[in-house]
């Protein structure tokens, strides 16, 4: 499944992310943002997303999709096949834009939500025509360089749009994981909204400073969780025995005081001071975009490290990236098709793609 014009609802960091990927692989988008800076902001995260793609590409860039400011969210999503919603992380605010969105979009799209972790069961509540087509596709930020999107469906989600939304996704370079059982904050937030508990515990009981807890991380485990994950990193430090023995060595630890689990630090101005505080200082002066900046060069030094590794196969990360930047690269070099050639392919008939079939098929069976 390819997609050919695109609709983003909400342009702030995450939605900007999803228009620089689609549109740097030359697909059309729509946005819909009432923020009356949104062409800019999502102008400024083009152009880093751009600066990050040319040095992915030093041979050239597919030609760019067309981007388009709409006025409302029916005039956005009107002729889109698949339509991408990163509004704020607010229940009432999603339903409110979804059920629009599901009002107005033609009925074979696909919609993906980029929520953190709102189950999509309670979203597709506010769809009253379609809510079979919802899928949560939540990315890491930047979108533009980061390819993991969990696609989570809900009660009333048909399995035939996880197929598709799953096609969506890879089309456009990304890995999609679906996750197996609907809950709240899917893996990737789960996994991070326990370390991030402890690491504000860290910081306002006064252990470490959040310079020192961040080199803590990348000077040791965030290398290797970069590369490997954790389970499989842990399987190696178990030595020859393998896994089981990394069990038996620190399984008694989960007894053990190690861990602050549940207890939620109280989030109060003074938390928020000391953290907040200590963070400027880590940035010595940097601005928000220049670390921008300096992230996106990393991540693209990282995934170009991995996908030297594994003779020249890629590793991780490093091995879709060598897909995709193939991929890309295919793109870049295909000629620009004449208006009279796209006029005389447009008057054949054009045959269904499987894609096509399985979207017509969606009107089958609802998922247990
Ligand atoms: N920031 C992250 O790291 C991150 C990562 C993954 C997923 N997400 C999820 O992505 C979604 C968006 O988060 P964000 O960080 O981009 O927030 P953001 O505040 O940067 O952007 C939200 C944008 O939505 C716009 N908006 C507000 N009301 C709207 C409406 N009715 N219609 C259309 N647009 C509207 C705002 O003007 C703003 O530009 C949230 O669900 C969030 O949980 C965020």
């Amino acid at each position: 499944m390819t997609i050919e014009k695109a609709a983003a609802i909400g342009g702030g960091v995450i939605g900007a992310g999803w228009v620089a990927r689609l549109v740097l692989n030359g697909i059309d988008v729509s946005i819909f943002d009432p923020d009356p800076e949104a062409a800019r902001k999502v102008g400024e995260v083009m152009k880093g997303a751009r600066r990050a793609y040319k040095k992915m590409l030093p041979g050239g860039l597919p030609k760019e999709g067309k981007v388009t400011y709409a006025k409302t969210i029916a005039e956005a999503v009107a002729d889109a096949d698949f339509i991408q919603e990163s509004v704020p992380e607010r229940l009432d605010l999603k339903h409110k834009v979804l059920a629009e969105i599901d009002l107005h979009a033609p009925a074979s799209a696909i919609v993906g939500s980029s929520t953190s972790g709102i189950k999509p069961t309670d979203m597709q509540v506010a769809m009253k025509k379609h809510p079979e087509r919802l899928v949560v596709g939540h990315p890491f930020n930047p979108v533009y360089l980061l390819p993991l999107v969990e696609v989570v469906g809900g009660e009333q989600t048909f399995p035939e749009a996880i197929e598709v939304a799953k096609e969506i996704y890879a089309s456009i370079g990304m890995k999609p994981v679906v996750i197996r059982k609907e809950i709240e904050a899917f893996v990737g937030d789960r996994l991070l909204e326990a370390a991030w508990r402890e690491a504000l515990w860290l910081v306002k009981d006064g252990i470490c400073t959040v310079e020192e807890l961040d080199d803590i991380m990348r000077y040791s485990f965030g290398l290797r969780w970069a590369q490997m994950g954790m389970f499989q990193v842990y399987r190696v430090a178990g030595g020859e025995a393998g896994m089981r023995h990394f069990m038996a060595q620190f399984g008694p630890c989960l007894k053990w005081p190690w861990t602050k689990l549940m207890d939620v630090p109280e989030f109060n101005d003074e938390l928020v001071d000391l953290i907040a505080t200590q963070s400027d200082e880590q940035a010595h002066g940097l601005s928000i975009r220049e670390l921008e900046k300096i992230r996106d060069d990393n991540l693209v030094a990282i995934m170009e490290a991995l996908s030297k590794q594994n003779k020249g196969k890629g590793w991780g990360a490093g091995a879709l990236h060598n897909d995709y930047t193939k991929q890309l690269a295919r793109l870049a070099s295909k000629k620009p098709v004449s208006k009279a050639a796209a006029k005389a392919k447009a008057a054949k008939p054009v045959k269904k793609d499987k894609s096509e079939k399985s979207k017509k098929k969606s009107g089958g069976k609802k998922k247990g």
